[in-house]
């Protein structure tokens, strides 16, 4: 086995917070499954070989953007290299599922057209191996890296000219790997992307109005962007849903999703005004695209506010979105407390997050968190709130872990108390009847974030002094792999 024993948790303090805390692998039911995951352009690196064209990501980690700190995801962890090794990791970990995305890029180097044999290869081999060691493949479509040559084309997601482009892209993917991929995810966090990268322009492309302190954004138009961007991609999704229950659901009886970043959120006091911003705040994230999806329009309350800079869905679009997902992805760490924001700006020029009418508020306020609130109840809430609001959806949690920043220790008790915590919360939740079908620790190992390489979330650890790039276990997969394995399942020496 290539994990070393490093350290001991038997004395790590894994206490309730109000969900479960004693509990072990086998109160899940055993078709729910546990995994841990990654993205292409966060690990792969090998951004130029065997055919591969740049993506918006590469462009934006190199267009200067201040937080990357001069770091990009060139090399990242190598990856595209050191895969093979990386899933002997995940077998010893005792993942029963990996979570990972596919890079247009590297397998349509054009945006369209032709495939890349060497791209086709590499995810084959990839698949492969994830199903030789008895680990299910969990494939994301888009996780931020659109092909640059589209955005050069045309816009990227700003034009409609996108979702053809998409569907063509997922076509490929569900006809070359669809023999052996059961479960797609669509779009990554299209929430955070039209916000990120079209508002604040914090994520790629990197595209603003309204500049964010420092922050280098190109031309953009926060007012309109983030609501068009997020509507051609509702559009993509849909079709490319609907492409594969046409064409490939009879032979390849897989399911199809999309994924959402979904905090919780408080009132930051409870009075009135600050209940009903959180209710907003709801709306404008996770109903944005919950409510097409479940319902065929966007919340009352974004159309509200937004007026016409929030486009509409014509009645054929609106009945082909409604019900076009088998499942919702779930990424949630945190909680934020929601203020009311009364402001006064003159509606055509307010962006969605003034238009939210909402302030909201992290851990100590800072850009990127140091470490996330420990709130593993409010985890709970949630899946109790997408079972009643929105008809107990099948819910995967793609994401949920601890960031390390200051304390870049092997011995990550933090992450290990996290995660007890949170896998209690999910157990809480299914117990009270969530429709919650499986659960993935972000990350598998210490990858490209949104800081560079200064946050991590990983349960590997990745030497970047070392040309080898070696990886070395944290605590977490030991623990995460004896409480899949079933053994010490509270975390206290039996
Ligand atoms: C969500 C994103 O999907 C992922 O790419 C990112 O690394 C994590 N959040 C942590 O920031």
């Amino acid at each position: 086995s290539l994990l070393l024993v490093i350290g001991k948790y038997d004395d790590v303090r894994l206490f309730a917070y109000g969900v479960v805390d004693e509990y072990g692998r086998d109160d899940f039911p055993a078709e729910f499954v546990f995994g841990a995951g990654t993205s292409a352009y966060q690990v792969e690196g090998a951004v130029l070989e065997d055919g591969r064209s740049l993506s918006v990501w590469d462009t934006f980690a190199h267009s200067g953007f201040p937080l990357y700190n001069g770091a990009n995801g060139d090399i990242a962890c190598d990856g595209y290299h050191k895969y093979k090794e990386d899933i002997e990791l995940m077998a010893d970990t005792g993942l029963e599922a990996f979570r990972f995305s596919i890079s247009w890029s590297r397998l349509i180097p054009n945006g369209r057209g032709s495939v890349n044999i060497k791209g086709l290869q590499f995810y084959n081999d990839f698949i492969n191996r994830l199903i030789g060691h008895g680990i299910q493949p969990h494939v994301t479509l888009f996780h931020f890296d659109l092909p640059q040559i589209l955005e050069d084309e045309y816009g990227g997601w700003l034009s409609r000219k996108s979702v053809k482009d998409y569907v063509a892209y997922a076509d490929v993917c569900f006809r070359e790997f669809g023999d052996r991929v059961l479960h797609w995810t669509t779009i990554n966090e299209p929430n955070a992307l039209a916000l990120g990268g079209y508002d604040a322009g914090v994520t790629p492309p990197g595209r603003c109005s309204f500049p964010f302190g420092e922050f280098n954004c190109t031309e953009g138009d926060s007012t309109t962007e983030p609501y068009l961007v997020a509507h051609h991609i509702l559009l993509a999704h849909a079709s490319a849903v609907r492409l594969y229950r046409e064409k490939y659901l009879v032979m390849q009886h897989g399911s199809v999703g999309i994924n959402l970043v979904a905090p919780w959120y408080e009132p930051y006091t409870n009075t009135p005004e600050d209940v009903k911003a959180t209710k907003r705040a709801l709306d404008f994230n996770l109903g944005w695209f919950l409510n097409p999806l479940v319902n065929g329009e966007y919340p009352k309350i974004m159309k509200k506010n937004a007026g016409n800079r929030i486009p509409t869905f014509t009645k054929l679009e609106s009945e082909r979105i409604k019900g076009s997902f088998d499942f919702i992805g779930i990424n949630h760490y945190t909680t934020a407390y929601v203020k009311d924001n009364n402001n006064s700006l003159e509606m055509e020029n307010r962006d969605a997050i003034e238009d939210m009418e909402a302030t909201l508020i992290y851990s100590g306020g800072e850009v990127i968190p140091s470490q996330f609130l420990v709130t593993p109840l409010s985890l709970k809430k949630l899946l109790n709130f997408l079972k009643e609001e929105y008809g107990n959806p099948s819910i995967y949690i793609q994401e949920n872990g601890q960031v390390q920043r200051s304390n870049r220790s092997l011995i990550d008790t933090p992450r290990v108390e996290y995660l007890h915590a949170y896998i209690g919360a999910v157990l809480d939740a299914l117990r009270n009847g969530s429709n919650t079908h499986g659960y993935f620790v972000w990350s598998f190992l210490d990858l490209f974030e949104m800081d560079g390489y200064k946050s991590s979330f990983g349960m590997y650890y990745v030497d970047r002094d070392d040309k080898e790039l070696a990886r070395y276990p944290k605590l977490s997969s030991q623990w995460y792999g004896d409480f899949l394995k079933g053994k010490n399942p509270n975390g206290i020496t039996l």
